[in-house]
């Protein structure tokens, strides 16, 4: 009758379909047990994915291969390796690359869109900046960060779900773009009421429970003000940079600058100022209305010591009743050029 070491043996020769790595070195065979009356053997293994077509494979191989040296039956159950194990490998795969976004050799660019007040358009621009960055051909992820007025799934006209897999979350793919939100997680529009401490729980969800893949750049379009969770953000990712969203009228960039005073003494490199709702274009003289005053962009970025990337004025985007995201400029609309001229500047400046 074969022995229990025999078994270890046969079995741990074998691969982990998906690490590639022999089950000796994952210590995938987690438990062994013999009943020799009846020549059968049972193991338990532990590989990265189970469910799926490469664990059938496996079970076939093991199966075979113990049946060569003589067992009669075989008994197999599989679970999943803890994440720690198959981060370990992944990593090593990978020629050292840590695939942990939030590791510091992450080559992920983390770009927060940040203001000093709400609704001068940090979730307009946060959507279509990220999808001007996808045109330009980048990996791009978005969080909406604003875990209690999440607006993102709405903007871009999102109506699926993300598919959760095991412990994983794999976000939703809108035109290009990668995206996960609170949002996603409530239902029928519930008032989200959570407090501090759950809220730095949940963004830190967003980075490492999210099948990102990899990816040029993650935007964060943040809750308005400095509070909880732009704290957080500056917690979690010390490596994020900053771009702030201001109106141009000149109290307005003093707000926004409280923002920007925030992200440099949190060492947050702000990369550069977007002045939004900066005029009115007649469509029929094409004359300029400066409707909320004029230089809060110019002499918000004077005072951050930055660029100003772009001026966008008043205008709503195209309705496409057929594909729906009421927030999202098409490429050529005139406003969706100057997204792009944005993107392409910060593309620039970032790598
Ligand atoms: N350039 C623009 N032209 C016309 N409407 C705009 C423009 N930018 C933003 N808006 C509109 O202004 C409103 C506020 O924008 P948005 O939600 O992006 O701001 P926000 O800063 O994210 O707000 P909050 O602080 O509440 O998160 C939205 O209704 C949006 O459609
Ligand atoms: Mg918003």
């Amino acid at each position: 009758m074969i022995t229990e070491a025999q078994v270890r043996e046969i079995v741990n020769a074998l691969e982990d379909p998906f690490l590639h790595k022999k089950l000796a070195e994952t210590g995938g065979v987690e438990e062994v047990s013999i009943k020799e009356e009846k020549n059968h053997v049972s193991v338990k293994v532990a590989i990265a994915q189970t469910g799926t077509p490469e664990q059938l494979q496996l079970q076939m191989r093991i199966v075979n291969t113990l049946k060569e040296a003589g067992v009669e039956t075989v008994g197999i159950r599989f679970k999943e390796l803890p994440e720690e194990t198959i981060a370990k490998f992944r990593g090593a795969d990978a020629q050292g690359k840590d695939e942990d976004l939030l590791s510091p050799n992450s080559e992920t660019t983390f770009l927060a869109i940040a203001s000093g007040k709400g609704g001068v358009g940090k979730s307009t621009v946060s959507v279509n900046l990220a999808v001007a960055l996808a045109r330009l051909g980048k990996k791009v992820g978005l969080v909406d960060a604003d875990i209690y007025g999440f607006s993102v799934p709405d903007m871009m006209g999102i109506t699926t779900r993300p598919v959760v897999r095991g412990e994983k979350i794999f976000p939703v793919d809108r035109f290009g773009v990668k995206v996960i939100s609170m949002g996603f997680f409530v239902d029928d529009n519930a008032p989200v009421i959570w407090r501090g401490p759950m809220l730095g729980k949940m963004l830190n969800n967003f980075f490492k429970e999210v099948e990102w893949g990899d990816l040029d750049y993650l935007l964060l379009d943040l809750p308005p003000g400095t509070g909880d969770v732009a704290l957080d953000v500056h917690t979690i990712l010390p490596h994020c940079k900053e771009v702030i969203v201001s109106t141009p009228h000149p109290t307005a960039a003093f707000v926004a600058a409280r923002a920007g005073a925030m992200a440099l003494q949190t060492d947050h490199e702000i990369v550069g100022v977007i002045e939004n709702m900066a005029y009115f274009e007649s469509k029929t003289t094409g004359e300029k209305e400066y409707i909320f005053g004029r230089g809060g962009g110019d002499k918000l970025a004077d005072e951050l010591r930055t660029d100003l990337l772009g001026r966008l004025p008043l205008e709503q985007p195209e309705w496409n009743e057929e594909d729906f995201a009421p927030s999202v400029y098409a490429e050529d609309h005139r406003l969706g050029v100057i997204y792009q001229d944005i993107a392409e500047k910060l593309d620039k400046k970032l790598s």
